[in-house]
């Protein structure tokens, strides 16, 4: 046969397969989320969610020490309060479990870069992201609140924040907050365009952040909607957003793609709960290869154009990767 094309030759042994390797996945592009509670010496696994756990902030400081030493460089911290009201008051407490938690973070480990998740849910009595009224998810009000949540946690030493919540306008919010009172260093990583998932199941049992009644669905985006997703990106770059997560991810490639080719600005893919929980339930049965089914999916989403991945299986790639060098 005489074939002139011939994509194999460049398959034939690992080192030509390494060399024409498009996309690596690197510890620097780990982002890991962690969870926060009041009490001492809790470290509580989440069911849905093995080898995630809640941490009182003794053993956090623990758990960060690994973190540190597997040099994943990022941690996104979300708190679940001892006591929750319809405001969501803990969110913004000075003494809060998320400020408590970053102040000691940065005491022990100054270089780790600490993320905080800007959101009402795990605080408010109801589980809903944002202020309630007549059972109405109010959008301005919510906007105040979350940008008092975010000066407090970057008082407390925080080097990023993430809101998560949905509402119209909240970056700009929080910005002009945070510049008014001298932040103006501190970036922004928008959920911009965050859906109304069901692959967020585990997450609300590790946060304890079930909506009490309805669903999210005013403020999340409907899985059916593509452009809608750019226009959402496209306010929150407008408002000054400097990193946008496209959340979930596995699903949502396509996100992930236009985003990065739209905006060109760093994107974040948020492989959420269901997603690690899914592919965690599978491995312990044996029915795929953990490591290998987490590799992939994560380098499907670079591929697709994230910068960065948020991912609780960031300890566990960092452990892989460092084998494999
Ligand atoms: C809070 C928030 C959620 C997640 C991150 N921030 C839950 C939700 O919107 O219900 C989900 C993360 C995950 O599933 O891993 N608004």
């Amino acid at each position: 046969m005489q074939l002139i094309k011939r994509p194999r030759r460049l398959r034939t042994n690992d080192v030509i397969r390494s060399m024409v390797r498009e996309n690596h996945l690197m510890v620097t592009d780990l982002i890991y989320p962690m969870f926060v509670t009041y009490g001492e010496d809790k470290k509580i696994e989440i069911s849905s969610m093995p080898g995630i756990y809640q941490y009182s902030l003794d053993t956090f400081l623990v758990a960060l020490k690994e973190v540190v030493n597997l040099k994943v460089p990022a941690v996104l911290l979300f708190g679940i309060p001892e006591i929750k009201d319809e405001i969501g008051s803990g969110a913004y407490d000075e003494q809060g479990i998320v400020q408590q938690a970053v102040r000691l973070a940065k005491q022990h480990f100054p270089d780790l870069y600490i993320i905080t998740d800007v959101c009402l849910c795990e605080f408010t009595s109801h589980g809903h992201c944002g202020l309630v009224e007549d059972g109405i998810i109010l959008n301005d009000a919510t906007v105040d609140i979350l940008a008092k949540v975010a000066v407090s946690q970057v008082k407390a030493g925080a080097d990023m924040v993430a809101p998560s919540d949905m509402m119209d306008g909240r970056v700009s919010g929080i910005r002009e907050v945070l510049d008014f009172v001298g932040f103006c260093h501190i970036p922004i990583m928008s959920y911009a365009a965050k859906y109304a998932s069901g692959f967020y199941g585990p997450f609300r049992e590790a946060a304890g952040s079930a909506p009490q009644f309805g669903d999210r669905r005013t403020y999340q985006m409907d899985p059916a909607n593509g452009d809608e997703a750019l226009r959402e990106v496209a306010l929150d770059v407008e408002e000054g957003a400097d990193i946008i997560i496209v959340k979930p991810a596995m699903a949502y490639g396509d996100l992930i793609y236009r985003t990065k080719q739209s905006f060109g600005l760093p994107v974040a893919a948020y492989n959420v709960s269901g997603e690690y929980a899914m592919v965690k339930a599978a491995s312990a049965q044996g029915w795929i290869d953990e490591e290998r089914i987490v590799m992939e999916t994560l380098l499907g989403m670079k591929r697709a154009g994230a910068d960065l991945l948020i991912t609780y299986h960031a300890l566990d790639v960092a452990r892989w990767l460092d084998s494999n060098n």
